[in-house]
């Protein structure tokens, strides 16, 4: 089988020595290496403040808790799941702008129709790792006074007009699964603006107690632990090199799928670098031949792995069947003929090329 992702990790002995120490002193959570990991991924994106948590959805539920946000958000539909139940589990209420269809992130231009008196937030993804449009969506939060959050699940390591897209909005988070460009097994990072909210987001991903038993808020367990931040910051020192291969997989794909008609790609801004959490192309049937579904089964008879992220969108989903039916024809239409191809950051090349060569042979027999 090709799969679709594998974690590329740092070498098993960069880690042995931080091992053995956290495995003599026994300190597994809350210790010195979760606040090393936390430093070494400031210096990594150029930003100030980093809280490590133990989950994306986590880092995202805490995020909402802590800016006390009320009433609806604007997301985009065409997302994970954890954007619409983070902001049911805070009590919030989702309300779904359409996405560019070239881009496949929010359309600024959607979320100026959907805001209300109601509206405190939009929570933008970044989607694959592909950097919003920063700029329009700061406008429009500065004209409307809502906050701003970046899903930047996908994003660790893209960057805005060579900027890193987490020093945008008021909070930005990251997840750290497997399937991740980089990887602390499970994990995830709040990264905020206002150094006030580090302290409230430390206490929040600790029940809320700052060990004294008498908690200040309602927070959850949610701290990342010691042997994730040791994998996290011998993570981070391979990086660059891992997305300098990730990138040369992504020409490659690009170069081999460039001409077929009825394969398109998302668009990244020349001005922006996307870290590609997932190359993902978009079926056109009539064009290509056959459709995206069929194309997927022909691939996967042929032990190619793909996945249909994100089909169903969120405004599909059984979690969303109380909320307000929603508009959103970009998002249908992408969700419904795009397909996410193998990519890790230490792919052979070979399995591009094959991956490729299955995509021609049912162009050709059209
Ligand atoms: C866009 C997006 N947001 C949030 C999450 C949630 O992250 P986690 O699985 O670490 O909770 C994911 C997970 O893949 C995601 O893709």
């Amino acid at each position: 089988m090709i799969p679709l992702a594998r974690p590329t990790l740092p070498k098993l002995n960069s880690m042995q020595k931080k091992m053995q120490d956290i495995f003599k002193s026994g300190m597994l959570t809350n210790a010195k290496y979760v606040a090393e990991f936390e430093k070494e991924a400031a210096k990594f994106l150029g930003v100030k403040n980093t809280v490590a948590v133990s989950s994306g959805t986590a880092a995202l539920t805490l995020v909402l808790k802590c800016l006390q946000l009320k009433g609806e958000v604007i997301l985009p539909s065409f997302t994970f799941t954890s954007g619409a139940s983070a902001l049911l589990w805070c009590g919030l209420t989702p309300v779904f702008a359409d996405i560019d269809p070239e881009t496949f992130n929010i359309d600024p231009n959607s979320i100026e129709k959907k805001i209300t008196k109601k509206t405190s937030a939009i929570l933008a993804t970044h989607v694959f790792g592909n950097p919003c449009e920063v700029k329009k969506i700061e406008k429009i939060a500065k004209k409307h006074n809502l906050k701003v959050i970046y899903d930047a699940a996908h994003a660790f390591g893209s960057t805005y007009k060579n900027k890193s897209v987490f020093n945008y909005g008021d909070a930005s988070m990251v997840s750290f699964t497997p399937t991740k460009v980089f990887t602390t097994a499970e994990g995830g990072l709040v990264v905020v603006k206002d150094k006030n909210l580090v302290k409230t987001l430390k206490l929040g991903r600790n029940n809320g107690d700052s060990f004294n038993r008498n908690e200040e808020f309602l927070g959850i367990t949610a701290r990342m632990n010691e042997f994730s931040a040791i994998l996290g910051i011998e993570g981070l020192k391979v990086l660059k090199k891992n997305l300098e291969r990730r990138m040369r997989i992504i020409n490659l794909y690009k170069k081999e799928l460039n001409n077929i008609s009825g394969i398109s790609f998302q668009q990244i801004s020349p001005k922006n670098f996307s870290v590609y959490k997932d190359f993902t192309i978009l079926v056109n049937e009539k064009k290509f031949g056959i459709s995206r579904d069929n194309l997927l089964k022909e691939l996967l008879k042929r032990k190619i792995q793909t996945k249909t992220y994100f089909y169903p969108p969120l405004h599909q989903k059984k979690i969303c069947s109380k909320l307000p039916k929603s508009f959103l024809p970009n998002t249908n239409y992408i969700s419904s003929h795009i397909m996410s191809l193998p990519l890790y950051s230490h792919m052979p090349e070979k399995y591009v090329k094959q991956v490729c060569s299955v995509i021609k042979k049912f162009y050709a027999k059209k």
